[in-house]
């Protein structure tokens, strides 16, 4: 039986509550098919802070980069955020692990289910048949720049930089085309190059490749514009390829799309092991009231599946699972509507393993 090791980190907030749900998932899909999960959890966030005094202890890294995938919940909340900045559970945590990973590239997919067409906000007409995919590169860019502050005659003076080198937007330009050719063959690559310098590098870059793939059709795209044309006419887009910080506001306004941030699952790959988490974070004011959506990691543990395992069929059973859910009316109160069977964290987690035994 061929034997998988998970690394499992809760984190904070709701993600104690959304991740066993997957686990329990990923369990199921084993039995299924003959693979067993060897699940190790450990500290990050401000559980680590609270309990070792770091977000990111060394221990819980080793076991990270020990296994075979990394599944997370969420991390930071309002206890924390007082902290100098290195201390806070998101970059002190977070943007440590992604970087020491070297999961370059995030990848949110963004359907909508059509169980799930009059839960966006969006007009029917406008969302139904949305599916189009978000490539974010995650360890460069305005996040990871040099960050420094000084004192100034009005107070203080603040810096943070965007930089990017030619290999690092080459590396998510080719994954970015390489998804693209298996979908779709659109890829829309979204800067900022009409003003920023970094944009400029990233577009000629972008450009300079896309004559290895013939088959896939290019287009450029500023951030100001997609952001627009993301609620005027989503259907547009197949695969979408950018610049780490506008992929973290691009996705949660695209999750909208789909209905609700809770159904927003990602993949972060690029090197040994890869992470899968929600696209949200620890919803502190729901937290351990048993409100929690779990589906976008259900939906994640499916891309570990997908991602890191290569096997579709157990990555297909889960998303199938999902829609069966959904499709009898079930849902947590984030995607609630009239005449819905309102359940909590627990039961939703029920009824989707519910689907995949009887599957
Ligand atoms: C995300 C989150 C994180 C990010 C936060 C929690 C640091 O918003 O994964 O989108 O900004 O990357
Ligand atoms: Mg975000």
């Amino acid at each position: 039986m061929v034997k998988y090791r998970i690394a499992v980190l809760p984190g904070d907030g709701i993600g104690k509550e959304i991740v066993p749900p997957a686990m329990r998932v990923l369990e199921l899909i084993g039995d299924k098919y003959g693979m067993e999960f060897e699940f190790k959890e450990a500290l990050v966030g401000g559980a680590a802070l609270d309990l070792v005094g770091v977000p990111l202890p060394d221990d819980t890294l080793r076991l990270c980069l020990e296994s075979d995938a990394v599944l997370l919940g969420a991390i930071g909340g309002p206890k924390w955020d007082q902290l100098p900045t290195h201390l806070r559970p998101e970059v002190g945590a977070l943007l440590p692990l992604r970087k020491k990973l070297a999961l370059y590239a995030n990848i949110r997919p963004v359907i909508l289910y059509d169980e799930l067409v009059a839960a966006s906000t969006l007009k029917e007409e406008v969302v139904a048949g949305t599916d189009m995919v978000v490539i974010r590169e995650l360890t460069g860019g305005l996040y990871f720049g040099e960050k420094k502050r000084e004192k100034h005659p009005t107070g203080e003076k603040a810096f943070d930089t965007l930089v990017y080198t030619t290999e690092e937007i080459e590396r998510i330009a080719r994954l970015a085309f390489e998804t693209a050719r298996m979908r779709r063959k659109k890829l829309t690559s979204v800067d900022k190059a009409n003003v920023l310098e970094s944009g400029r590098l990233w577009r000629e870059t972008v450009t300079r490749l896309a004559g290895e793939y013939p088959d896939v059709e290019l287009e450029h795209m500023y951030v100001d514009n997609c952001a627009m044309q993301l609620v005027r006419a989503p259907k547009q887009f197949d695969v979408i390829v950018t610049e780490n910080t506008f992929g973290d506001i691009l996705t949660d306004q695209a999750s909208m799309i789909s209905g609700s941030i809770g159904m927003l699952p990602s993949a972060s790959i690029g090197g040994q092991v890869g992470l899968y988490e929600p696209s949200h974070g620890s919803a502190p004011d729901i937290a351990g009231q048993d409100k929690a959506n779990p589906l976008a990691t259900i939906l994640s543990a499916a891309m570990m599946l997908e991602y890191s395992f290569k096997h579709y069929q157990g990555a297909a059973d889960v998303k199938r699972a999902v829609a069966e859910v959904l499709k009898k009316g079930y849902r947590t109160g984030d995607l609630a509507q009239e005449g819905n069977k309102v359940v909590g964290t627990k039961e939703m987690g029920e009824l989707v393993a519910g689907a995949i035994r009887t599957d």
